[in-house]
């Protein structure tokens, strides 16, 4: 029934825990999945431009390198499980949107996600992006606890 699993995380350890149980699924499924990641835009503090040219590509810089590390261990996970995968690192600060627009762009029958991430399980029942998924998702979403 579920061919193609969309498996988004934030790097968090809870998230990665539903990244691992999504693969397990889809491997028992022999279903495919993508990995991805929505990083956040920069934004402007401060008025000095130079300073802000050069904490932009800094900041550019590392949130696109740990992006790709979540995505590559995505890869290897998946790669150790023999379930086909590819990744996608999408930039915006609204993370429920670009998961549901990849879901639909990319044909996804099922996503898989943390019921949190890392602002982590105090005193919410749900994540925020995890309960804006639920509610504005047209696939079908399981959420892992
Ligand atoms: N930036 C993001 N990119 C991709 N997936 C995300 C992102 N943020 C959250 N998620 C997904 O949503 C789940 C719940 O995270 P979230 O709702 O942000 O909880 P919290 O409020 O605890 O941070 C994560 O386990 C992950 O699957
Ligand atoms: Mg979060």
């Amino acid at each position: 029934m579920f061919k193609r699993i969309l498996l988004p995380t934030d790097g968090s350890e809870l998230a990665q825990r539903a990244v691992l149980a999504g693969i397990g699924f889809a491997k028992e499924l022999g279903a495919e999945v993508i990995g991805m990641t929505v990083v956040p835009k920069f934004h402007t503090f401060t008025y000095k431009a130079e300073m802000v040219e050069e904490t932009q590509q800094e900041y550019a810089l590392h949130s696109a390198q740990r992006a790709d590390q979540y995505l590559a261990a995505i890869g290897e996970a998946a790669s150790r499980a023999g379930v086909p995968c590819s990744t996608e690192k999408a930039v915006s600060d609204d993370p429920y949107q670009m998961i549901i627009s990849t879901a639909h762009d990319r044909h996804c029958d099922l996503i898989v996600m943390g019921s949190h991430g890392r602002r982590g399980v105090k005193g919410v029942l749900l994540g925020s992006e995890t309960q804006k998924v639920l509610v504005h998702s047209s696939v079908p979403v399981l959420v892992y606890r």
